[in-house]
């Protein structure tokens, strides 16, 4: 059992011992009534302390286990509270480390509870898009209040014991431990001090009430309405926190149980679920170890202070690691860091940083013309001119300056990183660290592995991404890596609605409806169609049989390159951001229509996700196929950090699982089937195709 039992003295502790944070698994929970059960057996024990091994009290229920027949199994959570509340001797909570979600209310449930500064405490079941499911919400209020348990429910952030504790007040902590290491003996000491108390508090039997009642539970659903777009649980948790104001304990928590079941069927949690693992897996390289040996980054070096070069600069500067940006020109440097000052400042005027750290940051960055002061650099990421020329130029240079040992990135968004590594005799100290724009913002970083990129260079790459807080994923060599090669087909998409008879605010409107942050062609604005426009005149000569909607040409050929000109798909007011359907551009799309004598047609939203989120899923059954990504998860993560897919449809790849591979298929064939369209690009990538006839989803 993942619950381990010892007596001391006259006090039985029961330790939770279930790595890595403790949840509250099948096994865990039989445990912990087992504990309970010899410790009331034993006349010569007077109190019982449950406690967590290693870093956690607990960090709640065992993710991993639901949906499976453990999660149903006996005792589970809300019988293990019952015996712990009913326990004949004085059960104390022994807390540290990490006391969230289930072990935060299995917590509530013990007569007494002892804290050690520095523990996280939360509820946080909502980020999974639950609500607390074993008492959370009608025990909490009964002991901090209901407006910060609420507070503490909705939000799912931790807060810190030592502030709690500190309350005057609450109920929550009877006592604090003066540090994590002295909370054994304290809590010890604690048990023996109310071993004879009689009769046992219980947080149950606490009153539970707000002054303002309807006024206040009111305003608190107008407050999560706009922040709980798209997710059910928010609401949930005030309704079931009213509960605990209006109903008798035992009514409240069977409510409670009934929304948390309802909750944990909902495809918005099953999304959030999916995230939460498949970002911790994202980490995780199948061949790489994590114990494989990291190289130190003391000092990182930048070549280019453009768009790219500023921002990746800020997030080592943020993070206090020394950087030293590289330009061929002063006045470039000069632009380069006014940029990054202005991003700075912005963020000072707005309260987001204190001025002295401001200052500490930029006292980490130093400018330089000269390779030579790159010599001591632990990482140089590259960030030039997307060609390959000049790539060499700087790979070639940097081989002859860098150290021994030294991490070379490129950060090319479409170039071969192993023709990038041949540049150099050090292919295997070479990486992709793509990052995106803007780079100091966006919490995305395909880690692009070539060929010969060392093992260690790959695991010391994914813990400085994690230092500098981005969601790491490692793509394959490829064109495009995971995101941009997907994002091609469900441009190629947009465009061919635009042929059969969308507008572009149709299609954005469509997809934004879905929960896209941003549409394609409202994104494209943004991005700059003049991208798009430089990869499909190479596409037209390396691909010449690949089929294209012309009207994207037909707008950069009219200099509508987007934001950046003023007008793109859409017009912009000068300075503002807002787009406005373009009446020219309409008309040039209708033209476009005449002239290759199509009749347009009413397109459904529909048809509209469909084709856009499905080709996107096609290409990526393909990338995962070629291992170019080595896991559904590691595309939806791609999607979800860095191209504005909607969280609570968990990514392109859990989607279709969610709407069921064969249905994807059936709907792919039928657009095959339209003449408009790209018959091939329609054809299920065989991964794909298998799965679905196999009533499989992606693992
Ligand atoms: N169940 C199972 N595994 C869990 C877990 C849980 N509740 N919480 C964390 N883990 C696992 C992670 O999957 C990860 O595993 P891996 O190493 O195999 O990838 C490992 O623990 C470490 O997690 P992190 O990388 O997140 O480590 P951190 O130290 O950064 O954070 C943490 C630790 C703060 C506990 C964080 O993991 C966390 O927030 N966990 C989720 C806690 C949570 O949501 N609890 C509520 C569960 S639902 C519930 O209790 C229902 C109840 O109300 C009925
Ligand atoms: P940019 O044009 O804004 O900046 C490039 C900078 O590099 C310029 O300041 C230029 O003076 C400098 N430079 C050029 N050659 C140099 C050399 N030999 N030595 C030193 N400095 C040199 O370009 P941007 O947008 O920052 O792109 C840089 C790289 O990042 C490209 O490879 C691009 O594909 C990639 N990228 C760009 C993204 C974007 O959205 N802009 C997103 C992700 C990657």
């Amino acid at each position: 059992m993942t619950a381990e039992y010892q007596v001391h003295g006259d006090v039985a502790v029961i330790t939770l011992n279930n790595p890595p944070v403790n949840g509250l698994g099948l096994d865990t929970r039989r445990g912990i009534v087992d504990g309970l059960e010899r410790a009331q057996a034993d006349a010569a024990v007077k109190a019982i302390v449950v406690t967590g091994a290693g870093g956690a009290f607990s960090g709640g229920a065992d993710i991993k286990e639901f949906g499976t027949e453990k999660s149903l199994q006996e005792p589970n959570l809300h019988s293990v509270i019952s015996a712990v509340e009913n326990c004949a001797k004085p059960v104390v909570a022994a807390i540290h480390g990490v006391c969230m979600g289930g072990g935060l209310e299995l917590a509530l449930g013990c007569h007494y509870r002892i804290a050690a500064p520095g523990c996280s405490v939360a509820l946080p079941e909502v980020k999974l898009g639950l609500l607390p499911g074993a008492g959370g919400t009608q025990r909490l209020p009964r002991v901090v209040g209901v407006e910060a348990a609420l507070n503490m429910i909705v939000s799912g952030e931790p807060v810190k014991s030592e502030f709690i504790g500190a309350v005057p007040g609450q109920k929550l902590f009877d006592r604090m431990a003066a540090s994590p290491e002295s909370l054994p003996e304290e809590a010890l000491a604690f048990a023996r001090s109310v071993a004879e108390a009689r009769p046992l508090p219980l947080v149950r039997n606490l009153p539970c009430k707000h002054p303002e009642g309807d006024a206040y539970f009111q305003f608190a659903r107008n407050m999560v309405k706009g922040m709980a777009k798209n997710f059910p649980a928010p609401a949930k948790c005030v309704d079931a926190v009213e509960a605990a104001t209006r109903r008798k304990f035992a009514d409240g928590l069977q409510y409670e149980r009934e929304l948390f079941i309802n909750l944990m069927w909902t495809p918005e949690s099953r999304a959030l679920r999916h995230l939460f693992f498949a970002e911790r897996a994202a980490s995780k390289i199948p061949d790489v170890p994590s114990d494989t040996p990291k190289r130190d980054i003391k000092k990182v070096g930048v070549i280019g202070a453009g768009t790219m070069g500023g921002g990746i600069s800020m997030n080592f500067l943020n993070a206090g690691i020394p950087v030293t940006i590289l330009e061929m020109k002063q006045e470039a440097l000069d632009r380069g860091i006014a940029t990054i000052r202005k991003n700075y400042e912005a963020q000072v005027k707005k309260g987001k940083l204190k001025e002295d750290k401001y200052q500490q940051r930029m006292a980490l960055l130093s400018t330089t013309l000269s390779y030579d002061d790159l010599k001591d650099c632990d990482l140089i990421i590259e960030a030039v001119f997307e060609e390959l020329g000049v790539k060499e130029a700087v790979f070639r240079q940097l081989d002859q300056v860098a150290k021994p040992g030294a991490i070379l990135a490129s950060n090319t968004s479409t170039l071969d990183v192993d023709r990038i590594a041949a540049f150099t005799r050090r292919p295997q100290d070479v990486v992709g660290m793509h990052f995106f724009s803007p780079a100091n913002v966006m919490k995305l970083l395909e880690v692009v592995r070539g060929k010969a990129t060392a093992k260690d260079v790959l695991a010391t790459v994914m813990a400085i991404a994690k230092k500098i807080r981005k969601t790491a994923v490692v793509s394959g060599v490829c064109d495009g890596f995971i995101g941009n090669r997907m994002i091609e087909r469900y441009s190629q998409q947009a465009g061919f609605l635009l042929d059969e008879g969308c507008t572009p605010s149709q299609v954005d409107k469509a997809i934004e409806r879905f929960g896209f942050a941003m549409g394609p062609f409202r994104m494209g604005d943004l991005a700059g169609n003049d991208i798009g426009w430089a990869i499909r005149k190479r596409r037209y000569v390396e691909k010449p049989d690949m089929k294209y909607s012309k009207t994207a040409d037909l707008l950069c050929e009219m200099g509508r390159f987007g934001q950046k000109t003023g007008a793109g798909w859409y017009d912009y007011a000068p300075g503002k951001r807002d787009a406005i359907p373009s009446p020219m551009v309409e008309k040039m799309v209708e033209e476009h229509r005449k002239a290759l004598g199509i009749a347009p047609r009413k397109i459904s939203d529909e048809e509209i996700v469909q084709r856009l989120v499905y080709s996107l899923v096609n290409e990526g059954a393909k990338i995962l196929e070629e291992g170019i990504a080595s896991k559904a998860g590691d595309i939806d993560m791609v999607y979800l950090t860095g191209y504005g897919f909607p969280i609570h449809r968990g990514g392109p790849m859990h989607y279709a699982s969610e709407v069921g591979l064969f249905n994807v298929v059936q709907a792919m064939k039928r657009f095959a089937r339209n003449p408009l369209d790209d018959a091939r690009a329609w054809e299920p990538a065989p991964l794909l195709a298998r799965l679905a006839a196999e009533g499989k989803a992606f693992a």
